[in-house]
């Protein structure tokens, strides 16, 4: 039996807030003491029935007073978008927050929602941590453990590929702008362009854990079109259209890039695009150019029969999840990575 367990209460339940279900049933380190949602149609149901298991006993519910006043030790806050308020009520209550929907290294864009929090984490007693499979784990925690047995560090590259039609629910499609006309989609934002606030984060991690000053960073972005029509579940991709897209973001220090994400959304392979762009499976892949050169890949394990399964939403969610006893075993405040360091996840080994 675990030495202490940690009473949580799921905030919301889309395709991360399921894995926070299951997870907080399944570990017995875990007590799930209450569940909100934001849909009507989920009202009134099991929590165990929203995430495809059996039954919890925990009913969800749409009262955000009631759950905010359930006795509790954190707060798993996975909405659409954090709202910043609602966070600082839960921490002000004395209860901690982890989330996947928040900011969570300092930079000038976050500021004072920062300072919001911080303030909040001081007048509840509470804590406040971020995570999330990318940005939160792939492009900043990795490549700083990889530095770790580093002699030298020039460049670190990140590329995250992701077949959306595989590995991404299929309203990705038209959410990310494929099927758009090329000049027109990169002529105008983009969904991956408006969160480079969000990646930037991580480049300051790596830059702050490295120790040096990023000057500025810049963008580029190229698109791939469909040579043939492209059918997908709900519909057909048309010939001509874009099918792929390639966003390049670099951390300038010194005047050369140090930190580089590549964010590559595909929906098909080089026979169906122009140019014929051919990136593979989906997966993270580190490199660290520096002495000496080194390069870490993570996907899910691929089957006999050639087959992968990606658990983006169970990496993104454990990656918070994993925290949750560190944080709130901690003393109080907004916790980044770097201050817990090496995060020790509870009750992951139930033979
Ligand atoms: N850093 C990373 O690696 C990473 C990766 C994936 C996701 N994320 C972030 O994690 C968070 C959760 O992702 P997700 O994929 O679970 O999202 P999602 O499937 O879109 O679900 C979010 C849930 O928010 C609730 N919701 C919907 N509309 C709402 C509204 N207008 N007001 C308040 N709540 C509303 C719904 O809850 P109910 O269904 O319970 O009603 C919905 O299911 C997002 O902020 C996402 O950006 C981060």
């Amino acid at each position: 039996m675990p030495d202490r367990t940690y009473r949580v209460i799921q905030w919301m339940t889309g395709d991360v807030g399921q894995v926070g279900i299951r997870h907080f049933t399944e570990n017995p380190v875990y007590d799930l003491v209450g569940v909100l949602v934001h849909s009507k149609d989920k009202v009134g149901r099991d929590a165990g029935d929203l995430a495809g298991i059996g039954p919890t006993g925990v009913i969800a519910t749409d009262d955000a007073e009631a759950v905010a006043a359930t006795d509790a030790d954190c707060v798993f806050y996975t909405p659409v978008i954090m709202d910043v308020d609602t966070v600082c009520r839960l921490l002000r209550s004395g209860k901690n927050v982890v989330t996947t929907s928040g900011f969570f290294h300092p930079t000038a864009h976050f500021r004072d929602a920062g300072e919001q929090v911080r303030a909040a984490c001081a007048d509840g007693g509470a804590s406040f941590h971020a995570a999330g499979i990318h940005p939160g784990y792939a492009g900043d925690v990795l490549p700083l453990t990889l530095a770790r047995v580093a002699s030298r560090v020039d460049k670190v590259e990140v590329w995250e590929v992701v077949n959306v039609l595989t590995d991404a629910p299929v309203d990705h499609i038209d959410w990310m702008g494929f099927g758009k006309d090329r000049d027109k989609f990169l002529s105008e934002p983009t969904i991956l362009g408006l969160g480079v606030p969000f990646f930037a984060q991580s480049m300051q991690m790596i830059a702050d854990g490295l120790g040096v000053h990023i000057d500025e960073v810049t963008a580029d972005l190229q698109a791939a079109t469909a040579t043939e029509d492209i059918p997908h579940d709900e519909g057909v991709l048309p010939r001509g259209t874009v099918a792929a897209q390639h966003h390049t973001w670099s951390a300038m220090v010194d005047g050369a890039p140090l930190i580089v994400y590549h964010a590559i959304y595909l929906t098909a392979g080089p026979d169906q695009l122009d140019p014929p762009w051919d990136w593979g499976r989906t997966r993270y892949r580190i490199v660290i150019d520096g002495d000496p050169p080194t390069e870490l890949t993570m996907h899910g394990l691929v089957a006999a029969d050639g087959t992968m399964t990606h658990p983006g939403y169970t990496w993104t969610a454990m990656a918070a999840i994993n925290a949750i006893p560190d944080v709130c075993d901690a003393p109080p405040g907004w916790l980044t990575h770097l201050d817990l360091g090496l995060v020790q996840p509870r009750g992951l080994v139930r033979r």
